[in-house]
């Protein structure tokens, strides 16, 4: 039985940084242990011109200042003009694209699919990735499983262009990355621990809230293997989504878990309870470094067997599954 885990350079291919106080509380959190991420652009109003990122990004480097963290920006899908899309290249790592009103800080998205086309083809031919939040307007039990028709349309149509399903949260999901060369996706924490069971199943449980929440066991299971095994076309992404605690616990409770501190310490949990310890490597960094052509940040993080217990809160925040202990800590980043 190994009691030391030595993670290289671990990404965490989908975050939500904020901005102001709730960004300078978590972002360090994640810098800590993760060498980067990718940083969402749903904020009010959303990241979508110049000026908007390059603030961004300065208020994120103070945020990290310190730590050994690449924050990899994205912008918020709307139609650009080639003008744009070549300016802003070089600042960015991807495109978000939100369905209107799909999620939290998302009513600026997408109507209709095709209203996208233009734009799409100009990024597939600069190599801009674009990621997606995949959820249609339909019945809340079959959302995701509607949107995959979109997803396979748009991998055909633009065979070029890299698409990230973002989240995935059905055993579907994972059977349309192996039909689809440009189809890639991340997949969350909570996604392989919990399904709709684990948010309303007893009392509610705002702090499991997601959106979308994995619906089934059996999609559970899948998610779970894709990861287990660390399917080439699977990177790591927590999703991990801060929302001070007035807003989890009321009516219209937010959806989003928060994650990303321990996110390292929860995964090694559940790869050494599958026997799948050797894989842990490849989920949550050397995929994501293939795939989306990633530096080495020459970061360590050691995680030795010994508790640790979820923190309660952090400031106004309640993590996932707080209070719940794990059976790694982390014992030194370098
Ligand atoms: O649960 C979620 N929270 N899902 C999303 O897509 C957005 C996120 C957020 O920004 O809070
Ligand atoms: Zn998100």
């Amino acid at each position: 039985m190994t009691d030391r885990i030595i993670i290289k350079d671990p990404f965490d291919m989908h975050i939500h940084f904020r901005e102001g106080e709730m960004l300078d509380l978590v972002a360090p959190l994640s810098a800590e242990t993760f060498s980067g991420g990718i940083i969402m652009p749903n904020l009010v109003p959303p990241v979508d011109n110049i000026e908007r990122l390059d603030n961004y990004i300065s208020e994120i480097d103070n945020a990290v200042k310190g730590y050994n963290f690449t924050p990899f920006m994205t912008i918020f899908f709307k139609k650009y003009s080639r003008e744009f899309l070549e300016l802003v290249k070089g600042k960015i790592r991807a495109i978000k694209l939100y369905p209107a009103g799909a999620t939290t800080n998302s009513d600026e998205g997408i109507k209709e699919i095709e209203d996208a086309f233009d734009t799409l083809r100009i990024m597939e031919e600069l190599g801009i990735p674009l990621l997606v939040h995949g959820e249609t307007h339909g019945f809340v039990m079959d959302r995701e499983q509607e949107f995959l028709g979109i997803y396979d349309h748009l991998a055909t149509e633009f065979p070029k262009l890299m698409i990230v399903m973002e989240h995935i949260t059905t055993a579907a999901a994972v059977e349309l990355l192996d039909k689809n060369d440009n189809l890639f996706a991340t997949v969350t924490l909570q996604h392989l621990c919990i399904t709709l069971d684990d948010v309303i199943g007893g009392l509610m449980q705002p702090h499991n809230f997601c959106k979308p929440i994995a619906k089934r066991p059996e999609d559970k299971s899948a998610l779970l293997n894709a990861a287990l095994s660390a399917h080439p076309k699977l990177s790591f992404g927590s999703d991990s989504a801060p929302h001070p605690i007035d807003k989890k616990e009321s009516a219209y409770c937010s959806a989003g878990c928060f994650t990303s501190p321990f996110a390292l310490q929860y995964l090694a949990d559940i790869f050494e309870s599958n026997g799948k310890l050797d894989n842990l490597q490849r989920f949550v960094s050397d995929n994501a470094m293939i795939n989306y052509n990633l530096s080495s940040n020459n970061k360590t993080v050691t995680l030795v067997r010994g508790e640790y217990t979820i923190p309660e809160k952090y400031g106004n925040v309640v993590p996932f599954n707080s209070g719940k202990k794990l059976n790694w800590k982390i014992e030194e980043v370098s």
